[in-house]
């Protein structure tokens, strides 16, 4: 297995990702029901976010605590969501993915829903 080397890369990952997300009813309801996410318009927006995250590219300039907070205050994203979310991140990247950037990016994927779920946390006190 390779690295997390590529944009065509992270699309494959931030896809299979989704696969999981959208199979999984536990969590699918957020990005169905809650906000209807126009899919083939939030891959490139993914891809250019973990991009700047894992390839030091730059571009993303989107506020994303308060994206998070607006669907928070549409549905409690629950500390159980955020395990879900994790859970599927996680095996997308091991399943497809071998090396240090796969560990860089489980690793920011992981602080930032700790950080979002610091900013829930306050907003719903
Ligand atoms: C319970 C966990 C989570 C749920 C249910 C969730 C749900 C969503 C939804 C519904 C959107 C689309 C919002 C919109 O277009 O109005 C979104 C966008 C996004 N989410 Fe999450 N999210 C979660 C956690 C995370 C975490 C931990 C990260 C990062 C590590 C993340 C990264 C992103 C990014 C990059 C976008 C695109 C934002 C943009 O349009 O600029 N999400 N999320």
């Amino acid at each position: 297995m390779q690295d997390i080397k590529t944009q065509t890369d992270l699309d494959f990952l931030v896809r299979n990702f989704y696969k999981k997300l959208l199979s999984d009813e536990a969590i699918s309801y957020i990005f169905t029901d809650v906000v209807k996410v126009n899919l083939e318009h939030h891959f490139p927006i993914l891809v250019t976010f973990w991009s700047q995250a894992i390839l030091g590219t730059g571009g993303y300039t989107n506020n994303l605590t308060q994206i998070h907070l607006d669907v928070n205050a549409k549905e409690y994203l629950s500390p159980q969501l955020f395990s879900i979310w994790i859970n599927h991140f996680n095996a997308s990247v091991d399943e497809n993915f071998k090396g240090e950037n796969c560990e860089k990016i489980k690793t920011q994927a992981l602080s930032l829903a700790t950080i979002l779920q610091i900013k829930i946390a306050k907003e719903n006190q």
